[in-house]
């Protein structure tokens, strides 16, 4: 029996990552979050000496260094060679930064390819999020959602999970920048033929979990 895949993607603040998270904890499924790999890429990439602008320096750099994803919906964690930055790959410097380093063509290579072996190796399913999952790393999912949600309900979520130390401009400027920087990438623009396109602006996380199991429960 093969692996079941849920591919999700989406914008920052769509609520992907706790949709997905809830929907692997309700199936028993493992999860497999995309960004927090970039995000670890880009971490690695500042905390060395190598030049952030030099991309194949930087696809080196990944190529020879170990990034490590937990799978478990109740706690994901991502190391890099044996350093945990689960809470590090956060920090808005990465944030300001994760586009460079995952518009780098080789860099996103090396990544699918260990995405693509995580897939496979996991039972009985996976839920996978990210931007081109449903497009590039598993077109061939049983269930592929795209999660959209209106420019002002994901910079409210955004700012709900910064706290109330940031200011609203900021958070503001912070989403639809980084819309515009992974605009660059082809691939995240519309929903592929046959991607269900899920619209949470309305809907509450545990609705939002009810749509995609229903969506899951009748491909089963
Ligand atoms: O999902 P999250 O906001 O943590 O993703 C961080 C960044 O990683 C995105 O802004 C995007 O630049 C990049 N990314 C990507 N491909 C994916 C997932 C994320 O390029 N599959």
């Amino acid at each position: 029996d093969e692996c079941f895949v849920v591919a999700v993607d989406g914008p920052s603040g769509s609520g992907k990552s706790s949709t997905s998270r809830g929907v692997a904890q309700r199936k028993g499924y493992a999860y497999l979050d995309t960004g927090a790999m970039y995000r670890a890429a880009t971490w690695l990439v500042l905390d060395s000496a190598v030049d952030s602008s030099d991309p194949a320096a930087v696809a080196a750099l990944v190529a020879r260094t170990e990034l490590r994803v937990g799978t478990d919906p109740a706690a994901p964690t991502v190391s890099v060679a044996g350093t945990d930055v689960t809470a590090a790959i956060r920090e808005p410097r990465i944030s300001a930064a994760v586009s460079t380093v995952a518009t780098n063509l080789e860099v996103r290579r090396l990544l699918i390819d260990q995405q693509r072996q995580i897939i496979a190796a996991a039972r009985p399913g996976i839920v996978v999020e990210g931007r081109d999952i449903t497009t590039v790393v598993a077109p061939d999912a049983q269930v592929r959602v795209l999660l959209v949600a209106d420019p002002q309900a994901r910079v409210a979520r955004r700012k709900n999970e910064l706290g109330e130390t940031v200011a609203d401009h900021e958070v503001h400027d912070q989403v639809i920048r980084r819309d515009r920087d992974d605009s660059t990438v082809a691939e995240f623009h519309d929903a592929a033929p046959g991607v269900r396109v899920v619209d949470s602006t309305e809907l509450s996380l545990d609705e939002v979990v009810d749509q995609i199991v229903g969506l899951i429960d009748d491909q089963a």
